[in-house]
């Protein structure tokens, strides 16, 4: 027979406590604990039938369904669609487009397959149907419940049997008896409920989860060991590009990244991202470099731009946007000192066109031609791309897949490479040539055109 044991809960982070207590020993908080009955046999066990012992080698594979959604962008993220019974999160800042982005994928996929279940904890049935006008959905198949409570989520979803549940946000969502909604004990357990409902029903489910201030999804990444998929929507406010990456991924790798643009009606997949993003250049201005940079697996050209202006007044300063403010002082350090470039009297402004965050070092040799390029006042040639590493020493190292970043560069019409000392047999492109600089210096010679 199954024992019954009460405990107390904090409600905002989830401690447990056999008395009660007035201030949480771990989040610090006043008046948080509330009494749970938990029983010995747990939760888990009413849901889920035993599971069977198979030897491995006994076990047949058969391809795993999936559905595909209409997006292509979004199907190479999930490793290939949907995985039926499987729970994804997706994650990202408040009005970064999460709502937007699922309401148009269950539209589409209504449309074809049937039937979704659209569960919206922040905004009422006629919100959605004025968010669904604007990005033309017909909405035949897509039902809408304005609902928080889970139990009722889950017995009309039941009732419903669509193919594929999405709850926005999980943050709004509540049991009976957990605490505040919102709060990690909450949280967890919406989650825990709708894990236990996919699995059984062999429903996909699709949940919102919003960052907070800190970065960190509400209850420290409680969520994201408990479901299959984690998704990050991430973007520049300011900016209308929007990226899709895979986080975590039990069906697939979580290399690939989905690029799409925020317009009047809706989220649009990008087809041509490096195209995209180099459309507004002004070819040959000064300051400005095209880096091949790598998203996931995926080739993108972005273009690097700096500004040098000498400091009116006190210290110099350093102004760093789409890429880590600590790789700028680097690279002025080591342009400073291994470059021959003296910029302790120079304010420096630099930024990644486009709203894109570059986050790796291959960028280092744009962004110390870009800066040069400045404070010189030398144009680089505007058919030329950079690639490369420094070190403190003003060496260049290689970086990772040179051949697909090369490729991408000879697509969008670059006929220069210049990059650090390579193996010799890489397959280049026609039309494309490879200049090979071992040192900083030799690469501000070769890559800066003399007035
Ligand atoms: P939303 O999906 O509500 O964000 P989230 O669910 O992540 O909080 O997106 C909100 C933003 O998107 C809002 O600022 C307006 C913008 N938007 C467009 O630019 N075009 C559109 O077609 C839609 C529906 C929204
Ligand atoms: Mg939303």
């Amino acid at each position: 027979m199954a024992k019954t044991r009460t405990v107390y809960v904090c409600s905002i982070c989830g401690n447990e406590s056999l008395k009660w207590l007035g201030r949480c020993p771990q989040c610090g908080e006043w008046n948080t604990y509330v009494e749970k009955t938990t029983s010995s046999t747990g939760s888990a066990g009413s849901y889920i039938a035993p599971a069977e012992v198979q030897e491995l080698a006994a076990i047949s594979l058969e391809d795993v369904p999936r559905i595909p959604l209409n997006s292509s962008e979004f199907n190479c993220v999930l490793g290939g669609g949907i995985v039926p019974g499987s729970l994804v999160l997706i994650s990202g800042d408040p009005g970064i487009g999460k709502s937007t982005l699922l309401l148009q994928m269950a539209g589409a996929l209504a449309e074809k397959e049937g039937k979704v279940l659209y569960v919206s904890g922040e905004e009422s049935a006629s919100q959605i149907k004025l968010r669904a006008e604007r990005i033309g959905l017909s909405g035949n198949g897509l039902f809408i419940l304005p609902e928080t409570r889970i139990e009722n989520v889950v017995n009309s979803a039941q009732d419903l049997s669509p193919d594929l549940v999405i709850v926005d946000s999980i943050q709004t969502a509540y049991v009976e008896g957990a605490g505040a909604a919102g709060s990690v004990a909450q949280v967890r357990e919406c989650t825990l409920r709708l894990m236990q409902w996919a699995k059984s029903s062999g429903i996909p489910v699709f949940l919102v989860g919003h960052v907070t201030k800190e970065g960190a999804i509400a209850g420290p990444h409680v969520l994201e060991h408990m479901v299959d998929v984690v998704l990050y929507l991430e973007g520049e406010h300011f900016s209308s590009y929007r990226l899709l990456r895979g986080a975590k991924n039990r069906f697939g790798s979580t290399d690939e990244i989905g690029i799409f643009e925020m317009r009047d009606r809706g989220l649009f997949e990008v087809a041509n991202p490096s195209q995209a993003l180099l459309s507004h250049r002004t070819e040959g201005a000064i300051g400005t470099v095209i880096v091949p940079t790598l998203e996931g697996t995926r080739p993108l050209l972005v273009e690097i731009q700096a500004l040098t202006n000498p400091t009116n007044f006190g210290m110099p300063r350093r102004t760093a946007s789409g890429f880590d403010f600590n790789r700028l002082l680097l690279i002025a350090a080591v342009l400073s000192r291994r470059g021959g470039i003296s910029l302790s009297d120079q304010d420096i402004i630099a930024n990644v066109a486009g709203g894109i965050r570059v986050n790796e070092p291959a960028m280092d040799l744009g962004l110390a031609l870009a800066i040069a390029s400045s404070a010189r006042n030398a144009k680089m040639s505007p058919t030329m791309a950079t690639i490369g590493e420094i070190g403190l020493s003003g060496e260049l190292r290689p970086v990772s897949q040179i051949e697909k970043r090369v490729a991408e560069a000879a697509k969008l019409g670059m006929q220069t490479v210049l990059l650090p000392p390579t193996s010799s047999d890489l397959s280049t492109p026609s039309g494309v040539e490879l200049k090979t600089v071992s040192t900083l210096l030799e690469a501000l010679k070769v890559g800066l055109q003399s007035k």
